[in-house]
């Protein structure tokens, strides 16, 4: 019998402030994974510039692809597909990886697979979890989506509900930045968390009435703005700690009640997280604790899986690869592409 030939991709991720690209091996198997960040850069400005992301991804792209390829000890000639996120995203960021991919795949008469950056999120789970296969739900909380979804298939999706206003990271980020955490701000907000008392405000969990699987971050991030501004009129001292630990115990309260639901309703007993809020320690905990008590399966991308890298993207293409969906040389970036 023919042996089953190895399917290693070249994937390119650069829709936001990391410039990254990987190898990846029959989509689960990450022979690379090189992230260059522009974080230091953005936070002089409280948040990412997109004509400096565009501009610091040209400089550095090239360098990043080649480590990826160095790293994995391949060549182009190695491989057999590029993959690259083409949306959604900052359209300039986009651009530069998509041209990029584009002028590889032509130059190397390589297959070009284009992919959706929120399907790469959900894929990053592939990588970690070698036995996990949809049926599954999936939280996605990052900096531009919050998602509950059906992953039914490879590459096939239901939304079954969605933030009606803020994303679940963008709330992150305007609460740091109130309590002069700075950008970015998740990851602070984490670890202030860890020093302050959950329970020391009551800041509001959304809920709403006709789609229990929605969510809304507006109220929250303003309750815990006035919860600031009242203080600081009254001239009363107020531990930031405690402000980050209780924004982040609602955020919670927002979140693992209705993965746990959904997964019940669905009777699906395999739920997944994706996205850079899903690197954050207390709700890992918390699904955790919840998917436990249920006996449902918790699967969790490392954090550094979590957040933007292009092994991710490279998972993804993996799938789309098998199933012959391939790009033209016109891709195009598509900042607000739909999953
Ligand atoms: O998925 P991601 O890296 O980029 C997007 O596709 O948006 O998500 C970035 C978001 C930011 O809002 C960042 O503050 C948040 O993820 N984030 C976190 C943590 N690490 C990153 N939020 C909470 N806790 C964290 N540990
Ligand atoms: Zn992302």
């Amino acid at each position: 019998m023919e042996e089953k030939k190895d399917v290693l991709i070249l994937a390119i991720e650069s829709s936001c402030d990391e410039t990254a690209a990987a190898v990846v091996k029959n989509g689960r198997e990450v022979l690379s994974n090189v992230i260059s960040s522009q974080i230091a850069l953005h936070t002089l400005y409280g948040g990412v510039v997109p004509e400096i992301a565009s501009r610091k991804h040209i400089e550095k792209i090239n360098y990043v692809i080649q480590e990826a390829l160095d790293q994995a000890h391949v060549t182009l000639e190695d491989l057999d597909a590029i993959g690259v996120t083409y949306g959604p995203g900052l359209v300039g960021a986009l651009l530069v990886g998509v041209a990029e991919a584009k002028a590889i795949a032509y130059a190397a008469k390589l297959p070009l697979v284009g992919v959706h950056h929120i399907e790469g999120h959900i894929s990053a789970n592939y990588i970690e979890n070698k036995e996990l296969e949809p049926p599954f739900i999936c939280l996605v909380v990052s900096g531009g989506h919050t998602h509950l979804v059906v992953v039914k298939d490879y590459g096939k999706y239901e939304i079954i509900g969605r933030t009606r206003d803020d994303a679940a990271g963008e709330a992150f980020d305007k609460v740091a930045r109130a309590i002069g955490l700075g950008y970015p701000g998740g990851p602070k907000v984490d670890k202030l968390s860890k020093s302050g008392n959950p329970d020391a405000f009551d800041f509001p969990i959304a809920h709403i009435a006709d789609a229990p699987f929605d969510f809304s971050y507006s109220g929250v991030k303003s309750a815990v703005l006035n919860q600031l501004n009242t203080a600081k009129m009254n001239g009363v001292e107020i531990n930031s700690a405690d402000v980050a630990a209780s924004f982040q115990k609602a955020i919670i309260g927002s979140t693992v009640p209705k993965a746990i639901a959904l997964c019940k309703e669905k009777n699906i007993n395999k739920l997944a997280i994706a996205g850079g809020v899903a690197s954050n320690s207390a709700l890992r905990e918390a699904l955790q604790s919840a998917c436990d008590k249920e006996g449902i399966q918790f699967c969790s991308p490392s954090p550094v899986m979590c957040t933007d890298n292009a092994a991710m993207i490279g998972a993804a293409a993996y799938y789309k690869y098998l199933n012959n969906e391939f790009s033209g040389l016109d891709l195009n970036a598509i900042p607000n592409l739909s999953l």
